[in-house]
């Protein structure tokens, strides 16, 4: 169905249709949240019809209004033309079940890593943790789904950005979890000297220089600062290896996401005894180490 046929458009069966085929007759990358025409269409399609994504089977054939159903022709024609990733168009995202704002001031939310804080960092993580840093948090996804699996822990959200603080800022109140987590503007440690926790995660720039030459479209209307990092990839993350242990109780845990450019650290630091992490529901490029190993190590950082 092409644009033309659009005012033929009736109930919200109709719309998912033809937002899917128009999707699939499209050149659209899916990398943000869903993987395929179909389900991007229903990310925009329910939420721009004013409707909940677990909504029943039988709002399908629910009649949309005449703003509704503009609505909806405009964003399905804004995200093929634009290459604008869906969830920049409604504002949200979805980690780990949780809602999220978003906007083009920080990544769209979809790290393995997800998984691996629902699974409390079972087996790595010796006891609960009372402190715990989200570093490189853009919206603040990764830590702030850390203050659900930890109800007594403290959370901080750094990130150098301002403009990802204001939006991880945003998510805690949306989260109403003020209490306990606090966003923090930072390079690296630099604000946070002196400060310890027991777990630090990271999901920090990463994508080496090759891979950000290729990049699907979609991937240039997040910020730059989010995923290049260098030529291999591994700026960002060798000053952190060089700084974590300083930033550990003696117990703590650090867990990294590097992505595809995980041969690349491995091949740096040959004698560190990286843990990859395997994932369910997909990913790979995630690493442990203990506070214990970091120190150890301390000297292949320098
Ligand atoms: C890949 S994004 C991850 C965002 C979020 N944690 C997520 O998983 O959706 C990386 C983030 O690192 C931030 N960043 C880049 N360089 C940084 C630095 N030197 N210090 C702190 N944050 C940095 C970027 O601003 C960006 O928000």
């Amino acid at each position: 169905m092409s644009k033309e046929t659009a005012s033929e458009l009736v109930t919200v069966r109709d719309y998912l249709d033809w937002a899917n085929n128009r999707f699939e007759s499209s050149d659209l990358f899916f990398g943000h949240g869903t993987d395929n025409a179909w389900d991007e269409a229903v990310q925009l399609v329910l939420h721009f019809a004013n409707l909940p994504l677990d909504s029943p089977e039988e709002v399908l054939e629910r009649r949309l209004s005449l703003s509704e159903g503009e609505a909806i022709v405009s964003a399905v024609d804004k995200r093929i033309d634009t290459r604008v990733p869906a969830a920049y168009l409604t504002g949200k995202a979805w980690f780990a079940g949780l809602e999220f704002i978003v906007d083009e001031r920080v990544l769209v939310p979809r790290s393995p890593l997800a998984e691996t804080i629902g699974d409390q960092f079972q087996p790595w993580l010796q006891r609960e943790p009372k402190r715990i840093l989200d570093l490189c948090t853009g919206g603040g996804c990764i830590g702030i789904t850390c203050a659900y699996a930890f109800p007594s822990a403290e959370v901080s959200l750094s990130d150098i950005s301002s403009d990802a603080i204001a939006v991880a800022e945003k998510n805690i109140l949306l989260h109403k979890l003020q209490a306990r987590v606090k966003a923090i503007e930072s390079d690296l440690f630099s604000a946070l000297q002196g400060e310890v926790f027991d777990l630090i995660v990271s999901n920090p720039p990463y994508v080496n220089a090759e891979d950000v030459a290729t990049m699907p479209a979609e991937y240039q209307a997040e910020p730059e600062i989010a995923l290049g990092s260098g030529e291999d990839g591994l700026d960002f993350t060798r000053r952190l290896l060089s700084e974590a242990a300083q930033h550990l109780s003696t117990e703590g845990l650090l867990v990294v996401e590097v992505g595809n450019s995980w041969p690349a650290l491995e091949a740096a630091f040959p004698a560190v005894p990286f843990t990859w992490l395997e994932f369910e529901m997909g990913g790979h490029g995630v690493f442990v180490l203990t506070a214990e190993q970091l120190r150890r190590h301390q000297a292949d950082f320098k």
